[in-house]
């Protein structure tokens, strides 16, 4: 049995776990707010809030409703364009009138979802993240300005928000609903997770739901995406543990990641959209095993381990070894991933990561490649190299990283480690580029993370002469 509440409706269904919670929504309770779009997670049209119980308060994010298998949906209030709508429009739905921000309509109840999840969170609101909440919405009439105009006046409203007591506040200035007050107590009536144990594991559903709905809909799945047991980040001596639910918005704002990785909030803004890393998970990322994915290329510079589970047996390997070839895995039957295990970058380290896709937001990357360094008297101690888009899976440049080691940084000792790197890679020309554009593209990303780290020893003049 699935329950959570739909807007201010408790639901109990014995649905198929694995239906989108969009069907759900539409056809299964005739609520046509949610548009249909392109069932991929691109246009945002069925985005909805996911509300989940955080002691007696409830955080909210805006997920798409077309690749979240309902099982995931259990223990969760989720709020469509209907559960928002009251007797007169909302400041977000006024603005978007007012500054003609809607004009088929057909994207208007995403937008006003997404700025909505966006108004509730518990902290101080800017024109910036408002315009990042609807990163994942697309819109082919208005041409965006008028609806950053709305997302401008909605921000001005948003400063007299109380971040102490979002819901309280946006209810007072009909932003919401009364009924949002008494959903957290409702919500304490459910068990919060159902596991059960087969073998197809689904997380956050944002590849598999892309790659295999069908099937997924009338096969056994095992829900990973509400496991608490897998959702935690903890400091443990001298190493990071990340629990495998979590997902990208999780890490990039984890106050441990932000002390160790300072850039990680800013790096990860450029992993698909904002609802796209509210669902997407680690772990999911590693074992969809694309060359390209954005995380795997993060944590293999981190050198990272990957602790693999089945049953009551645990084996731990280095991230590295576990991409064995194109979407073959260092992973049997039965196991799965329990959590990954971040050595803690050293006080004189370094780290970058750089992505070029045709897209800033919402895309896929061409190449994407990190660095970690460890300086010790301006040589170089330790260093360790990913780049993705180059090779079969998501690879770990050893030889360019091991040619570093005991070098100091120079220009030159750059033009070496990109000569040995070239030799290391493999691409191949596929929509994202030609296999020589990508050589040229990994020889940039190296060149701009010495760049960025030692602006005062490196030129891009001196590299290119
Ligand atoms: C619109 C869109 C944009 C995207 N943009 C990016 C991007 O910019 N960068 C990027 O890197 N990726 C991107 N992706 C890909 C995807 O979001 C990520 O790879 C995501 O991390 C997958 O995680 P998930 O939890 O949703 O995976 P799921 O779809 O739930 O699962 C993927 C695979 O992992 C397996 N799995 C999940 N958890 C475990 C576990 N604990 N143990 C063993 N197996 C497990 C599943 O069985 C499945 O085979 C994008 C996807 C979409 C739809
Ligand atoms: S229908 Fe396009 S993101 Fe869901
Ligand atoms: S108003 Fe038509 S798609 Fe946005």
């Amino acid at each position: 049995m699935i329950s959570f509440i739909l807007n201010n409706q408790t639901i109990n269904t014995e649905s198929h776990p694995g239906t989108t919670l969009l069907d759900f929504i539409r056809y299964g309770q005739n609520l046509p707010g949610t548009k249909i779009g392109c069932r991929e997670g691109d246009c945002g049209a069925c985005t909805v809030l996911e509300g989940t119980l955080d002691g007696n308060t409830i955080k909210y994010k805006s997920i798409v409703s077309c690749l979240t298998p309902l099982g995931n949906a259990h223990g969760k209030h989720i709020v469509t364009i209907e559960g928002i709508n009251m007797k007169g429009l909302s400041p977000v739905q006024k603005a978007m009138v007012e500054n003609s921000a809607t004009q088929c309509g057909f994207c208007t109840p995403g937008f006003v979802a997404s700025l909505t999840g966006h108004a509730m969170a518990g902290e101080n609101t800017s024109y910036d993240k408002a315009i990042a909440s609807v990163s994942g919405n697309i819109c082919r009439c208005t041409g965006y300005k008028s609806i950053e105009k709305a997302a401008k006046s909605i921000s001005v409203l948003l400063e007299k928000k109380d971040v102490e007591n979002p819901i309280n506040w946006l209810i007072e200035n009909d932003f919401l609903p009364a009924y949002f007050l008494g959903i957290p107590g409702r919500l304490n009536q459910i068990e919060p997770t159902i596991i059960v144990a087969t073998k197809q594991i689904i997380a956050g559903g944002t590849d598999l739901m892309v790659q295999r709905p069908e099937e997924i809909a009338e096969t056994n799945i095992n829900l990973f995406y509400n496991r608490q047991d897998l959702k935690e980040i903890k400091e443990e001596k001298d190493r990071i543990r990340i629990g495998s639910a979590c997902n990208a918005t999780d890490i990039m704002s984890s106050e441990i990641l932000q002390k160790y990785i300072p850039g990680t909030g800013a790096y990860f803004k450029l992993v698909s959209s904002e609802p796209i890393r509210n669902m997407g998970t680690v772990a999911g990322n590693f074992v969809n095993a694309s060359p390209i994915g954005d995380l795997s290329i993060f944590f293999l510079a981190l050198n990272a381990n990957v602790l693999l589970k089945e049953s009551n047996h645990t084996r731990e390997i280095p991230l590295k070894n576990f991409f064995l070839g194109y979407k073959k895995l260092n992973l049997k039957e039965k196991e799965y991933i329990d959590s990954i295990v971040v050595p803690i970058p050293k006080p004189y380290s370094m780290f970058n990561f750089e992505k070029v896709s045709k897209r800033t937001y919402l895309d896929i990357a061409s190449v994407n490649s990190a660095i970690y360094l460890e300086l010790k008297g301006g040589i170089i101690e330790s260093c360790s190299i990913s780049a993705g888009g180059t090779s079969p899976i998501p690879k770990y440049l050893g030889e360019a990283s091991r040619y570093l080691i005991g070098k100091k940084v120079t220009n030159g000792t750059i033009i070496k480690a990109n000569e040995i790197l070239q030799e290391e890679i493999s691409p191949i020309s596929d929509i994202r580029g030609s296999k020589d554009y990508k050589r040229l593209l990994l020889r940039q990303l190296l060149f701009a993370h010495f760049i960025k780290l030692f602006p005062e020893n490196i030129s891009i003049n001196e590299l290119l002469s």
